[in-house]
């Protein structure tokens, strides 16, 4: 089984962003949280800071969007270079102008749903998204252990996709590590954020290479 894995900045040193970035180039991409300290109380950075990113990455940006007003807010993301940009349902009046504002803008596009967010009322968009993304802990921190509560969900949409034939890519973020990455990959994800099991210990790569392992066990 083939897997995705994008290992978020956040836990990542934003001082030397350029040399942390170059310590995980074995990963598929880099997952760029942005927070704005209104849709989840921390903040992080705007669309400057990750056109600089996307400027020294050397894999492509997959933009999580943590910030209210996605109708207004999401489109400046795909202009200034990421390869996708994902937003919170939670934060957008019209999810479908959202997911082709980002298209018209050169990026692929992406879906959010909070842990306690039900899936049912999107399922009529899935048809149009390059990615749906199952967040395995609340958003707005690092370091959360994965919540399994949310795996039903993930199960229902991984088999209304086979039952409709459609393929976005499934994202998983939240509290994954070798131990959490095979239950999300049994229900169906396929691609998977890790923040504190990449840059909270040890050497960046070798722990790539362990979770791409944990595939297999
Ligand atoms: C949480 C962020 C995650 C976070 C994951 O709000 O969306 O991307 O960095 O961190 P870990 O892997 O430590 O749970
Ligand atoms: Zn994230």
């Amino acid at each position: 089984m083939e897997i995705r894995l994008h290992p978020s900045i956040l836990s990542a040193d934003f001082v030397n962003m350029q040399s942390e970035l170059a310590r995980i180039a074995s990963a598929d991409a880099v997952h760029v949280d942005v927070m704005d300290n209104h849709f989840v109380a921390a903040l992080t950075f705007g669309p400057q800071m990750v056109k600089r990113i996307g400027e020294v990455s050397p894999i492509p940006l997959d933009v999580h969007l943590m910030i209210d007003r996605a109708d207004e807010n999401a489109a400046i993301y795909a202009e200034v270079g990421a390869q996708s940009v994902t937003f919170h349902v939670e934060a957008a009046r019209n999810v479908s102008s959202v997911v082709s504002a980002i298209h018209e803008h050169g990026a692929q596009a992406g879906i959010a749903l909070k842990p306690g967010t039900p899936l049912e009322p999107y399922l009529e968009n899935l048809h149009e998204v390059d990615m749906v993304l199952i967040m395995t802990v609340e958003p707005g921190a690092g370091g959360q252990p994965f919540m399994p509560e949310v795996m039903p969900k993930l199960e229902m949409l991984s088999s209304y996709l086979a039952q409709h034939g459609l393929s976005p890519l499934v994202e998983v973020d939240g509290g994954i590590t070798t131990e959490t990455l095979p239950i999300a990959l049994a229900r169906g994800a396929n691609t998977f954020v890790a923040g504190s099991s990449v840059f909270g210990h040890g050497i960046p790569a070798e722990n790539i290479a362990a979770l791409r392992a944990s595939a297999h066990s």
